[in-house]
């Protein structure tokens, strides 16, 4: 949800802004700008549009500096216009901002600052900071910053541009993140990891409250009261290539494509020849899990797997919705916030209401460093690398991989499973990257399919237990990105109303994974099919026979353990959304009023 860059050393900023931007788009997409300080002068750039929208601008009036911020923005104050977009400037223009995140008491600040005769020129939040910051520095900026902390509430990340101090960049956070890339003679500032890799992979992650301060010798980190403090950096395993497309058109079909290898890494990061690492500790009694979006439908596959394999209660709990609950707390219950980028303010704000009911907490997400990651008491990471495609792919996959390896740990030691029933699964796991690039490698059908199937009024996809959750995911995907409208139903719920939708344009795609309920999810496939839809069943082979008595399109997966199977069909669904989406024409990588991570309520 908005990108931040900064530079400050002995290159020239702008390519390194510009191109920082460029990989934080997935952030946010509707209006971009840098500001450059050279000779003691901020020059701005910005408009509205794209990042190549901001590059036609600075090609045209190139600024040249070796200090500069960028910023991409996602609207909420104020619509994607020139005058918006950020950096945004004092009356005099000798401050310049950049800022993600709300300020929440704007309004009032505004009403302030515009009785001292600042003069404000766009409808954002970030302006009042711009106004304050410049009101309150009086040669100092340390202390304007710590004031600065003291004003605002709401959530930001802010970089700063001062023209009195040529030779330095601040920044400060509080709720949103901000990493700072160390390099020889130079530094480096984002909001995420991947603009800063080919620059540098030591960060330094700041905590909420911090006032950073980048010169090009180096960074030193102050509390909001003026202490200096020596975080240690972190090393980042990930390179930059795994942040670019590597060939593939979109960044969702390189990272679909990445899933045997993402799948491969998160089993032998916990599974070792000696067993599992330590994954959920103690032995619960209830299992909570609280996401968003497809984090919310890998916990919801979780909650199944915790069921099945470990005989524990356990629930999934959209995280918005979970925050202002009337909770029912429990002794011995473990709530595990799923994240892919451990940023999202719901999940986050869930969490700690989890942590106020004396919860244990733990955290399932893709970034290291995240504010997810730092804020639990057990953290477990995925390993899929950068997901870069607001579309979550490669990351829900391996959530739902950990999820089962947490579910089959906590079975074998509270006796739920037998060590043979747990080498079966683990065997099965190491046979699945093979299966998945086979499914991979054959993904013609699916084109062809959407390409016939361009002007559907709207489609289902069906499934029970299990496979419910499954089709909430494949729904999803196929809205986010192609826009089509889609709803996804517990099989057997389809007949007490949203059957009345059903004519012969909507096709129903049936996910069937499991035998019990094979049969089941089937007759509600023929109810559909009775009414006019064109019937899909994608499954495993072995079903294959019998649900072409019922489908009239069947798309089989390879043959796997039934607890394997989500980590299978799930493929062909992503597919699909994607082939959807490209035959529509549609931007699948930066899809429309999308953010890859949401830091905001
Ligand atoms: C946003 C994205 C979704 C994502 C959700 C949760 O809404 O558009 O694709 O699933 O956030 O993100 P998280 O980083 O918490 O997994």
């Amino acid at each position: 949800m908005c990108g931040i860059v900064g530079y400050i050393g002995n290159q020239q900023a702008q390519p390194i802004l510009l191109d920082g931007l460029k990989r934080l788009e997935y952030r946010g997409y509707d209006s971009a700008g840098i500001a450059v300080l050279r000779d003691g002068k901020i020059s701005v750039r910005k408009c509205a549009g794209r990042i190549d929208q901001l590059r036609k601008l600075t090609d045209e009036k190139p600024l040249g500096g070796t200090v500069g911020i960028g910023h991409t923005r996602w609207a909420t104050h104020g619509e994607p216009t020139d005058l918006n977009a950020h950096p945004h400037t004092d009356v005099k223009g000798d401050i310049a901002i950049v800022h993600n995140g709300i300020i929440e008491n704007h309004v009032a600040l505004r009403r302030h600052l515009e009785g001292q005769g600042c003069v404000f020129i766009s409808q954002t939040d970030t302006e009042v900071a711009a106004h304050l910051i410049h009101t309150l520095y009086r040669g100092d900026m340390m202390a304007a910053l710590r004031e600065t902390i003291r004003t605002l509430s709401g959530s930001y990340a802010l970089a700063v541009l001062n023209e009195n101090e040529p030779d330095v960049l601040y920044c400060v956070r509080l709720g949103s993140p901000l990493v700072v890339g160390i390099g020889q003679g130079e530094m480096f500032l984002a909001s995420d990891i991947p603009a800063i890799l080919p620059h540098t992979r030591d960060v330094l992650i700041l905590e909420d409250r911090e006032i950073a301060v980048l010169r090009r010798d180096g960074v030193r980190v102050f509390d909001d009261l003026g202490n200096e403090k020596t975080p240690a950096p972190l090393h980042v395993s990930w390179d930059a290539a795994a942040a670019e497309k590597g060939g593939f058109a979109h960044f969702m079909l390189k990272e679909i494509y990445e899933q045997p290898e993402a799948v491969a890494k998160t089993l032998s990061a916990y599974v070792g020849a000696d067993g599992f690492q330590p994954m959920l500790p103690g032995a619960p009694d209830r299992v909570e899990f609280i996401a968003c979006g497809t984090a919310y439908h890998a916990g919801m596959a979780g909650a199944e797997y915790f069921a099945h394999l470990a005989g524990t209660e356990s629930t999934a709990h959209i995280a918005s919705e979970y925050r202002y609950r009337i909770l029912f707390p429990r002794e011995n219950q473990v709530v595990v916030a799923i994240s892919q980028s451990g940023e999202t303010a719901d999940t986050l704000a869930a969490l700690r209401k989890a942590r106020e009911m004396g919860a244990h907490t733990a955290a399932l997400t893709n970034t290291l460093g995240s504010t997810l990651d730092r804020t639990v008491e057990k953290s477990l990471l995925t390993y899929a690398g950068p997901e870069i495609a607001v579309a979550s792919t490669k990351a829900y996959i391996t959530q739902v991989e950990t999820l089962l390896l947490m579910a089959m740990d906590l079975g074998l030691r509270n006796g739920s499973l037998t060590s043979d029933r747990v080498q079966a699964l683990l065997s099965g796991l190491r046979e699945l990257p093979e299966k998945m690039e086979a499914i991979l490698q054959n993904r013609d059908f699916l084109q062809q399919y959407c390409d016939r199937h361009l002007h559907e009024r709207l489609m289902f996809f069906i499934g029970r237990g299990m496979d419910y959750s499954l089709a909430m995911e494949a729904a999803l995907k196929l809205k986010e990105i192609s826009y089509l409208p889609c709803e996804a139903y517990a099989a057997g719920e389809l007949k007490h109303g949203a059957i009345a939708l059903i004519s012969d344009d909507t096709p129903v795609i049936a996910i069937c994974t499991q035998e019990a309920l094979l049969e089941k999810t089937l007759s509600n496939l023929r109810e559909t099919k009775a009414r006019g839809a064109e019937t899909i069943c994608v499954c495993p082979q072995r079903f294959a026979q019998q649900a072409s008595r019922e489908a009239d399109i069947v798309w089989p997966v390879p043959d796997a353990d039934e607890m394997l199977l989500p980590l299978l069909v799930m493929l062909p669904m992503q597919l699909l959304a994607y082939s959807m989406a490209v035959a529509q024409g549609r931007d699948v990588d930066k899809p429309r009023n999308l953010a890859k991570s949401v830091t905001v309520e």
